[in-house]
């Protein structure tokens, strides 16, 4: 038996990761880190036909890590923290303190960062605590401990979603800079519901508009809201 705090460290390559915690737990662990990498393979070159990573011409799957597996790593860290009461220290694309603050908000008491350090260094460290004391600050909050878990209560099953609630998109015509991309993404990606004036200016058919959210992803200036209905309805 050991003396000293024991944390299972789990790799999310797997279906059930919060099983995982459980049978952890179980057996003993005093907390959960999560996640390990995750299984991806690096791609081919289509030229040479050489795989990218290239072990004397052959290759294996590698662990993706850094920002692009942090969404999968929120997800996991979230549904341990829903389904079982035990500390959570997060990994998994960290790479500045607002992503920190995601993860206790989703349940984590503690991070950790590797690749944006092998990337930039011991360098993001200080910058890292110096925003997480502007944020609990600006939060009025007096220790980090304040911010674990709370943002839970916002996850809930697909079911439980009200199905109700109708968003709608509008565009301010101030801020646009007449791109055209949100009529390019809405027209041929979603429900051609934004129309091109003559003057370059775009509007939105709410008769159309099914509250997909697509424009407002590939706007540039941020010009494009989601309006649910029950805030048009109070604005009219
Ligand atoms: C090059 C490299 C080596 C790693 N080696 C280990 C290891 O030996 N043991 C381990 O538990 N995790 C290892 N990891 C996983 C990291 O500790 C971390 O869980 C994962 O990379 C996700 O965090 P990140 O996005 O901050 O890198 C390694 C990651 C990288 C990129
Ligand atoms: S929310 Fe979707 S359907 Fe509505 S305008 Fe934007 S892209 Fe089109
Ligand atoms: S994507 Fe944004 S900036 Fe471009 S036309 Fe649409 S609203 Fe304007």
């Amino acid at each position: 038996m050991s003396k000293i705090p024991v944390w299972a460290k789990l790799s999310p390559n797997i279906t059930d990761l919060s099983f995982l915690a459980f049978s952890c737990l179980q057996g003993g662990a005093d907390g959960i880190t999560a996640i390990n990498t995750m299984k991806g393979y690096a791609g081919i070159d289509i030229e040479s036909l050489q795989p990218n990573l290239n072990v004397g011409g052959l290759s294996t799957y590698g662990g993706f890590s850094g920002n692009i597996i942090k969404p999968f790593a929120l997800k996991s860290v979230s549904e341990i923290a829903i389904d079982h009461d035990c500390y959570i220290s997060a990994t998994g694309g960290i790479s500045k303190w607002q992503d920190a603050v995601e993860f206790m908000l989703l349940g984590a008491s503690s991070f950790q960062i590797c690749t944006e350090v092998m990337l930039n260094g011991y360098n993001i460290i200080n910058p890292l605590v110096k925003g997480l004391e502007s944020y609990l600050e600006r939060h009025s909050h007096t220790s980090l401990d304040c911010l674990i878990g709370t943002g839970l209560k916002k996850i809930d099953g697909y079911s439980k979603l009200d199905k109700n609630i109708k968003y709608q998109a509008n565009i301010d015509n101030e801020s646009c800079l007449k791109c055209g991309k949100c009529f390019i993404s809405c027209t041929d990606g979603g429900y051609q519901a934004i129309n091109k004036e003559k003057n370059k200016t775009y509007s939105v058919n709410p008769d159309k508009c099914a509250g997909c959210g697509l424009c407002q992803h590939v706007c540039p200036s941020n010009s494009i809201s989601m309006i649910s209905q029950k805030s048009l309805s109070a604005k009219n």
